[in-house]
């Protein structure tokens, strides 16, 4: 953005007091405000995003001081500043000058879509700024409508979602990062001059290396459950870019929407182009308290069926990987029903026929059963886990093929290529993306889910793998003029697709998983009902980026694995109970052969089951206090759920580096309502002994200003110590 003082002196921004007659909209969730300034004939501006404001704060605003900025400033005049919206139009003028022409209120399933609906002062160019606001929830979507009443084509070379000014200040930016197998790296550091900025181009998968989710913290450096933050989730799968540009005048600027490098997008006369809602909320209970906001919010109204308890399962990759065949699933089957899980679910390596799909280089595409692996089909498998008293859920990948299928063989059409180049293959040498811009591309897709929910409704669960990135910029099918629009255009296919899907198929469980935790977004959560956090399921590093996650993510869409030990990615060695202990504080499932486990491990598999199904809706509809950060490096992290009536809660702690005679902080407990009485109970015990206060009763004040003294080690015999250690306590109100 241009200089302040610049912006001043050129009108853009104005200190003077509002007219009487300025139309100032108050935007207002149970705990927080968005003014805006829908005055006709001018730009929308913004006034303020924060605290709940009422009528006298209102009225404060008409006569005192206030900067106000566009609320989706256009690009053109006085071009040096960023801008949330930039276009071509029809003549070739790339200038745009937005002014108020309505503003309209709908009620949409309870909740109220205010739409401001802006022109261009010249050309019948429209933009409709967009906000939701739900009675209950403290977050807001935005969103924008594009439409060109033009005489001719417009194209759109910026088109964000949102755009919000955070006064200067000791801001901090905690965003995540990482890759494949290292998802949800938190990084929090000061907001300094010049441009921050997080995206993504992957095409496909978007939460790997970076996410599109950021928490500002307007007090200095961030804090779990103190100090004002301003959360914001942009609710998109494909490419997108999120940047704050910090210039010389009073305000970080942050932007957020689909990123457009490569993307320009052309509208045809008449055309609508609507962005991906960007979801905002403000918190004044730290970051803890915005995760809290975005969970309530994307449970009730995001995740598919976000208030269904998920089942606990046993899935097969890490078991057995491609070596998949009847005596072996129903071995899997049996010993996940005898330690009382729910579901079982067979990953790869099921299906192919001319191409038996043995490693990673053949058969995407043909989604028949191998009946060399599974003579009886599906059904064979079916009828095992209806013995067992489990369900059945399966393994996909249908946005892929190989080059090696039949598909392939069939429609090479169907992928995405770029003209005159050669086809780019990924996983397996072989790899190939199918081409969701084309409409018998989406129809391919649809059938995959369709056929076999149709053919097999007692399938319960599917995981929807995506392991390739776009690699190569070209459509098949696209013509050459609208090349540009293949990033978009692949989401908004897919999208179309999962629409007929979930209307086909609501009650199917699916997962998103993309090479592990590429997948973690609230743009496409709403047909999924939880996604893979990592293919990484090391304990230790899981707490990590399972801190991370839950920034963002409530823990029923987390999916978190006991898997074997050594590990199969770090080769670290984890006792079981930690294991459990931390993948309890998830979607609980397992990962493993069972069969390899001695009595012992499957005893305390067992246990945790049983302890889980007993929290299972503490940590799945609860609320999130994350109370010492493993980023912090104090050796222990930890944080606890707790139900919306205080009532009963779960305390997980993890030590995360041991050392001799090492101080390790104790941790006091939050959320917890501090004049009622809490007993604790330890879940997932080990020790020989019980430890000193269990069983007994603390005021949730006691707790919540001193904690527990946590023992460092177990109380087990001599050939059981180890150098993990981790507690699991339940609290329950004692009345
Ligand atoms: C990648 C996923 O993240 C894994 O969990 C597994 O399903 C493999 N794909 C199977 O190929």
């Amino acid at each position: 953005m241009k200089s302040f003082s610049y912006l001043l002196l050129t009108g853009l921004i104005s200190i003077t007091p509002f007219a009487l007659n300025a139309e100032l909209i108050n935007l207002s969730t149970p705990k927080t405000s968005l003014v805006l300034d829908a005055t006709k004939g001018q730009p929308l501006r913004i006034l303020h995003y924060g605290d709940k404001l009422n009528k006298q704060d209102m009225d404060g605003f008409r006569t005192s001081t206030s900067v106000h900025h566009e609320a989706y400033p256009a690009y053109g005049i006085y071009p040096q500043g960023e801008a949330a919206l930039s276009v071509t139009h029809s003549d070739g003028n790339r200038t745009t000058q937005l002014e108020v022409i309505d503003v309209e209120t709908e009620e949409i399933d309870g909740a109220t879509v205010t739409k401001v609906k802006m022109k261009d002062k010249f050309y019948p160019f429209e933009v409709n700024v967009n906000y939701k606001v739900r009675p209950n929830y403290d977050v807001i979507e935005t969103w924008v409508d594009l439409t060109n009443n033009e005489k001719g084509n417009v194209t759109l070379n910026r088109f964000m979602s949102g755009y919000l000014p955070i006064r200067y200040g000791n801001v901090w930016l905690s965003s995540l990062y990482g890759t494949w197998a290292n998802e949800a790296e938190l990084t929090e550091e000061p907001l300094s001059h010049g441009v921050k900025m997080i995206k993504n181009k992957d095409g496909v998968r978007n939460s790997h290396t970076a996410h599109g989710e950021v928490m500002f913290s307007l007090d200095g450096k961030p804090q779990e459950n103190t100090g004002r933050i301003i959360g914001a989730a942009l609710c998109y799968p494909g490419n997108y870019k999120l940047f704050v540009d910090t210039d010389d005048s009073d305000f970080h600027h942050f932007f957020a929407g689909i990123n457009e490098e490569n993307s320009e997008y052309h509208l045809k006369k008449g055309e609508t182009f609507t962005t991906p809602e960007l979801a905002l909320t403000y918190s004044e209970e730290g970051l803890s308290g915005a995760s809290r906001n975005f969970h309530k919010w994307g449970r009730d109204n995001r995740l598919h069926a976000g208030n269904k308890e998920r089942k606990v399962l046993l899935n097969s990759w890490e078991g057995v990987y491609f070596d998949i065949n009847e005596p072996v699933m129903a071995g899997m089957m049996e010993d996940i029903a005898s330690m009382g899980g729910e579901l079982f679910v067979m990953d790869d390596g099921w299906f192919g026929d001319k191409y038996p799909r043995n490693v990673d280089n053949s058969s995407l595409g043909d989604w028949v059963v191998d009946k060399n692996k599974l003579p009886q089909g599906i059904n064979g498998l079916l009828e095992t886990a209806k013995k067992n008293g489990v369900s059945f859920g399966i393994w996909i990948e249908p946005e892929m093929a190989n080059t090696v299928s039949e598909l392939y063989e069939k429609h090479p059409e169907y992928i995405v290529k770029a003209p005159n180049r050669p086809v780019i293959e990924g996983r397996g040498g072989t790899q190939v993306v199918l081409d969701l811009s084309n409409p018998k591309v989406q129809d391919i897709v649809f059938e995959v889910v369709d056929t076999l929910m149709t053919k097999y409704p007692e399938i319960d669960y599917i995981k929807w793998d995506a392991n390739a990135p776009i690699m190569e910029h070209g459509s098949q099918y696209l013509s050459a003029d609208n090349q540009s629009h293949l990033y978009i255009d692949y989401h908004k296919g897919l999208m179309k697709t999962l629409d007929r899907i979930r209307e086909a198929h609501p009650d199917v469980t699916i997962q998103a998983c993309a090479s592990g935790g590429g997948r973690a977004n609230w743009g496409i959560l709403p047909w999924f009902d939880e996604f893979w956090t990592s293919d990484n399921n090391d304990a230790l590093q899981r707490v990590y980026m399972q801190w991370g996650t839950s920034y963002f993510f409530p823990a029923i869409a987390m999916a978190s694995h006991i898997s074997a030990s050594p590990n199969h990615q770090t080769f670290r060695r984890i006792p079981t109970k930690f294991r459990a202990d931390v993948a309890m504080s998830g979607r609980l499932g397992l990962e493993m052969q069972p069969k390899d486990m001695n009595d012992e491990d499957r005893a305390i598999c067992k246990q945790a089951i049983e302890d889980y199904k007993k929290i299972r809706p503490i940590v799945q509809f609860g609320d999130l206090y994350r109370l010492q950060s493993p980023f912090d490096k104090k050796g222990v992290a930890s944080l606890m759920y707790v139900t919306p009536e205080k009532e009963d809660a779960v305390f997980f702690w993890w030590k995360t580096e041991t050392f001799m005679n090492q101080q390790l902080p104790r941790i006091p407990m939050a959320g917890l309502d501090p004049e009622k009485e809490y007993v604790v109970t330890e879940l997932n015990r080990i020790d020989n002994e019980p430890l000193p206060f269990e069983g007994k009763k603390f005021t949730g004040k006691f707790l919540m200003s001193n904690g527990l003294e946590i023992p460092l080690t177990y109380k087990v015999d001599y050939h059981k110590n180890t150098d993990f250690a981790s507690r699991v306590l339940r609290l329950t109100e004692t009345k």
